[in-house]
């Protein structure tokens, strides 16, 4: 990968990369649409890899989702031009990892220890075999995109990081690879995500951070299989916890049975 990368850099041709850990579905294709418009004449790549290194839960690495074939099916589909799928990525012994430590401590980073070194090691590594002169990253993984953005500035990264809005089912679930975990039920009380996110726009000026969280959680959890794991309302490119006022950007974190769902939106 990285000796072609290398002689697409000679000739000067254009590299975006959308990375991602497979199980693609209209998200990812949203991801592929925006690399293929600002790669012009020049290549798009995708990368499947389910990276190890970002799993704090060796049941939820080996659950998760693998498609392949009609991964790559779908890549041919939407135009991409190379899909790079190494078997691994890291050596036996490796003992260099990537660690930030500002955006990535709170929410994900507090419920998944390990989850964003993993992220931000993978993200170094793509980049340095691809060399993308753009990265594409999805909106719903918001906390995640701080952190890159973060560590391409301080590790010096010469791509440059293009976010792309989430894509949303019709009753406003975020698309993600883990819904197709949801059983009949989960699908359904899934939406409360997003409800709650509406909740949260129409309440803003209600009360306390407190007494809106308490009224989220509640809402929530009037679902039979809901559980919160997190709701933080925050400034968006700090991730400064904010009282909820309009601006402000709000995530959560929720169980629907045994599958973790996340959503974040600007309230
Ligand atoms: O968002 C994802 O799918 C992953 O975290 C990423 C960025 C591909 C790194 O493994």
């Amino acid at each position: 990968m990285q000796c072609q990368a290398q002689t697409w850099r000679r000739v000067g041709t254009r590299v975006v990369l959308v990375p991602t850990m497979g199980a693609l579905h209209a998200g990812h294709c949203a991801l592929i649409h925006r690399a293929r418009k600002l790669a012009g004449n020049g290549v798009v790549v995708v990368s499947i890899y389910v990276n190890p290194a970002q799993f704090n839960d060796a049941r939820d690495l080996r659950s998760y989702p693998r498609s392949l074939a009609k991964d790559k099916k779908l890549c041919r589909a939407e135009g991409v031009d190379v899909v790079f799928t190494p078997k691994t990525l890291y050596a036996k012994n490796a003992s260099v990892f990537v660690e930030e430590t500002d955006v990535s401590c709170s929410m994900e980073g507090g419920s998944r220890p390990g989850h964003f070194r993993g992220v931000a090691t993978v993200v170094v590594k793509l980049f340095n075999l691809v060399l993308p002169n753009l990265g594409i990253f999805g909106e719903k993984d918001w906390q995640q995109v701080l952190l890159i953005k973060r560590t391409a500035r301080d590790l010096n990264l010469s791509a440059s990081i293009v976010i792309v809005p989430t894509v949303r089912e019709s009753d406003g679930l975020a698309v993600s690879s883990r819904n197709v975990c949801l059983k009949d039920d989960e699908r359904r009380q899934a939406t409360v995500l997003w409800k709650a996110i509406v909740l949260a726009k129409n309440a803003v000026r209600s009360g306390s951070v407190r007494g809106l969280k308490q009224k989220i959680t509640l809402f929530i959890e009037k679902q039979p299989n809901a559980r919160v794991d997190y709701v933080e309302f925050f400034k968006e490119q700090t991730l400064k916890l904010m009282k909820p006022k309009r601006g402000v950007r709000m995530a959560l974190a929720v169980y629907i049975g045994k599958t973790r769902l996340i959503d974040n939106a600007r309230i």
